[in-house]
């Protein structure tokens, strides 16, 4: 067993972490994460309206009995969204977790720490897990280089960014990004952290809510295989390389400002949902991903993989490690 004040203050077993993901955080996947032993979290803006959550949360509570978190990702987008509404709903529902990203968590602090709810907030910078801790977060997550998603502007990598945020912070730093087995579990552990968030080698599992193609192509891929997007608009994006990643790279590689009319239509939330994760065809849409798909090899159950991530870093602690100490 591997006890870090991450799984005390989230009461779970072992300290791993499924992150929010659009799309993929249903309650199959949050739910079965929670069984084996970790922390599944729904992704709140999945569901399209502050109701829907609300018995998305019911559903999740019905596959398991331990707990679970939310995801509320604060980002800028096309159509309003009622985020206060989200947050009365995680509040009224007694969530315990939420996982923030994006825009500081700032404004919904004094409602959340009033209903007890304790803030995990996912960020890419030291600077920003500072403020996280400043503003009563429980912990940060660090986002490193590596990760699925928005790795940020600033390009640190996380074993740089993972100490330097723990030599800075005094709650818990979670590590994000590259991590897919115990040796990341490992040396996370190593560099501070004390606990693990995952995305993308969640996807590649049994009970992720995604087409089989899509986690088929995972296994074939290797950690060359991601491209970032938005650059140009500062608004970086780890997705899976396929022909439309391609495409939106040229597009952005011409002259000038990017134009993101010209862009809109082949990175839309929906089609990359529809026709990637829903009918499989990994090459029609933008899907997201990150360098961790090097190590990726199957795609086993949530609890064949919490199992084995945790046996793995216990054997390299114990064995691998200690069987390198000169004792004189
Ligand atoms: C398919 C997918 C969708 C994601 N969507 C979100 C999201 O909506 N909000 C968010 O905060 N993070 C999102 N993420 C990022 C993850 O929560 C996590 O921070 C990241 O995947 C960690 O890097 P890793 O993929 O190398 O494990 C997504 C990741 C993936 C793979």
């Amino acid at each position: 067993m591997i006890k870090t004040r991450v799984t005390e203050m989230l009461g779970i077993e072992h300290p791993i972490i499924q992150g929010g993901m659009m799309a993929v955080g249903l309650a199959e996947l949050a739910a079965a994460v929670s069984n084996a032993g970790g922390l599944g979290i729904l992704t709140a803006l999945t569901q399209p309206t502050p109701e829907d959550l609300r018995r998305e949360i019911a559903r999740c509570r019905e596959m398991t009995d331990n707990p679970f978190g939310v995801n509320l990702t604060l980002l800028p987008t096309i159509n309003p969204v009622p985020y206060d509404e989200y947050v009365q709903v995680i509040i009224d529902e007694g969530i315990t977790v939420v996982e923030t990203a994006g825009r500081s968590p700032e404004q919904y602090m004094e409602a959340f720490n009033n209903a007890g709810v304790k803030v995990i907030h996912k960020c890419t910078s030291v600077r920003h897990a500072l403020k996280a801790e400043a503003i009563g977060c429980a912990a940060a997550s660090v986002d490193g280089f590596e990760c699925a998603g928005h790795p940020g502007e600033d390009d640190v990598p996380n074993l740089v960014l993972l100490p330097c945020a723990v030599s800075r912070l005094r709650i818990p730093v979670i590590a994000s990004g590259g991590i897919g087995d115990g040796r990341g579990l490992a040396a996370a552990l190593a560099l501070g952290a004390e606990g693990v968030n995952m995305g993308t080698r969640f996807v590649a599992t049994r009970e992720a809510p995604v087409h089989h193609n899509v986690k088929q192509m995972m296994v074939e891929s290797s950690e060359l295989d991601t491209a970032l997007i938005f650059r140009t608009l500062r608004n970086t994006a780890r997705i899976y390389k396929n022909s439309i990643a391609k495409e939106v790279l040229s597009i952005e590689g011409k002259p000038g400002d990017t134009d993101f009319s010209e862009l809109q239509p082949l990175v839309a939330g929906a089609r990359g949902r529809e026709r990637v994760l829903e009918q499989g065809d990994t090459d029609d849409g933008v899907w997201t991903a990150g360098l961790v798909m090097g190590l990726i090899d199957d795609i086993p159950s949530c609890a064949e993989l919490v199992s084995r991530i945790v046996a793995e870093a216990e054997d390299i602690i114990e064995n691998r490690l200690q069987s390198m100490l000169q004792r004189a």
